[in-house]
C-alpha cells in the first residue's frame, strides 16, 4: 500500500523533453510528455482502443497520437481524434494526473485529484535559487522505497558503509542523535566536534586536521528527504552558529516507488559557495554519485535477502529510532488514507 494524496517526484525537469516517455509510479504505468510551451502533463500508458502504450506513440502539437492505430488524445486524457470516423465513441479518454513543475522537480499527484494540495510540494528551495548550485542524477534501485529512507535517517552506517567516501572516524559509529517529529516529517541529526576530517571533506573544504561536522536529516512523508551535511576546522564556532570556516552541502533525496521493490532514486546536491568553481562541481557530483551508489548496492542486496517489503521477524536497535517514527507516521497517513476511502 502506498501513500496516494501526496505529490512524487517523477522526473528532475532536465531528464524530461519532449516525450512521450514512460514511466511506472506506484505500479501504475504513467506516460509523460511536454506541451509545446514545456507544460508538462502524465496520462495513463494504456490506450483505451486495445491497450497500446501511449508512451510508444508521438506528441502532435499539444496532443499524443497513440502509435498503433492513431487515437489522438488531448491533455486531460480525452479522445479527440478518430481517424477514419466522425464520431469519438463516448468514454474514449485515460486518467490524467495531476503534474505540477517545481524545484526544477516535476511532481505527480497519484491520488484523488479533487484533494489536489499545492502547499503540500516539499520547499525545496535550494534546487532553483541563483545563489546555489545543484547536480542532480537518479538511480533505478531494486529496493523498497522505505529501505531508501531508513537508510538517509541513519546516522550509524556511514563509518561502515561509506568509509571510503564520507566516513572516516570510527566515533562516529556511537555519537548520539536526537531525533524530533515535526510536522509531516522526522528530523534526526547531530553535532561531532573534533572529529577527524573525511576524504571527500578535506578536497571540498581544503583543510585537512580535525573538524566539526554536522548531519540533519529532514523526512518527509511520504519519502522526501533532505540532508544539510557540513563540516568546518575544529574550534572556529560552527556548532555556535559560525560556519564561514566550513562550508555545508544540501543533498535532496526524492523517493519514487515504481513497485513494492524497485525505487526511482531522484538525488542530487546543491552548495552556496564557490559557485562558478567547475571543478568543485565535478568533485562534488562523483563524490556524492559514489557516496549515493554506496547505498543503493547495499540497498538491492538487502532487498534480496529481505524477499518482502516488512520487516518482520528482523530486530530493532537503537540506531534505527529515528527510521522507526518515520516509518509509524507513514503508515498513520496510509492507513487514515485507506479509512477515509473506505
Ligand atoms: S491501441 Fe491505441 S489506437 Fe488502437
Ligand atoms: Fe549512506
Amino acid at each position: 500500500m502506498f501513500l496516494r494524496n501526496c505529490w512524487y517526484a517523477a522526473y528532475w525537469s532536465k531528464d524530461l523533453g519532449r516525450g512521450p516517455e514512460a514511466r511506472t509510479i506506484l505500479n501504475e504505468p504513467v506516460v509523460f510528455f511536454r506541451k509545446e510551451d514545456g507544460t508538462p502533463v502524465a496520462l495513463a500508458d494504456r490506450c483505451c482502443h486495445r491497450a497500446a502504450p501511449l508512451s510508444r506513440g508521438e506528441c502532435v502539437g499539444d496532443e499524443l497520437r497513440c502509435g498503433y492505430h492513431g487515437l489522438r488524445y488531448d491533455d486531460s486524457g480525452a479522445v479527440v481524434e478518430v481517424p477514419g470516423q466522425p464520431r469519438v465513441p463516448p468514454g474514449a479518454r485515460v486518467r490524467c494526473y495531476p503534474v505540477r513543475e517545481k524545484w526544477k522537480t516535476i511532481w505527480i499527484w497519484m491520488g484523488d485529484p479533487e484533494k489536489v494540495d499545492e502547499s503540500a510540494i516539499p520547499e525545496l528551495f535550494w534546487l532553483d535559487d541563483p545563489g546555489w548550485v545543484s547536480s542532480p542524477g537518479r538511480f533505478h534501485v531494486k529496493g523498497n522505497y522505505q529501505l531508501l529512507s531508513d537508510n538517509l535517517l541513519d546516522l550509524t552506517h556511514v563509518i561502515y558503509l561509506h568509509k571510503n567516501t564520507i566516513g572516516g572516524d570510527p566515533a562516529e559509529a556511537t555519537w548520539p542523535t536526537e531525533t524530533e517529529r515535526i510536522e509531516n516529517g522526522v528530523r534526526v541529526g547531530r553535532w561531532m566536534i573534533d572529529f577527524k576530517t573525511p576524504p571527500l571533506f578535506a578536497r571540498v573544504g581544503g583543510f585537512d586536521g580535525n573538524c566539526d561536522r554536522w548531519q540533519h536529516v529532514t523526512w518527509l512523508a511520504p519519502s522526501n528527504i533532505y540532508l544539510d551535511i557540513g563540516a568546518a576546522p575544529t574550534g572556529t564556532g560552527a556548532p555556535e552558529g559560525d560556519r564561514s570556516q566550513g562550508f555545508s552541502i544540501w543533498s535532496t533525496h526524492l523517493l519514487t516507488p515504481e513497485t513494492e521493490t524497485t525505487t526511482h532514486y531522484h538525488w542530487g546536491y546543491a552548495r552556496d559557495f564557490r559557485l562558478d568553481d567547475e571543478e568543485l562541481t565535478k568533485t562534488l557530483f562523483e563524490g556524492s554519485r559514489d557516496t549515493f551508489y554506496e547505498d543503493v548496492e547495499m540497498i538491492d542486496a538487502q532487498q534480496e535477502r529481505l524477499g518482502a517489503t516488512v520487516l518482520d521477524g528482523l530486530i530493532d536497535i537503537n540506531a534505527d529510532y529515528a527510521q522507526l517514527q518515520a516509518r509509524r507516521m507513514l503508515e498513520e497517513r496510509i492507513r487514515a488514507e485507506a479509512a477515509a476511502n473506505a
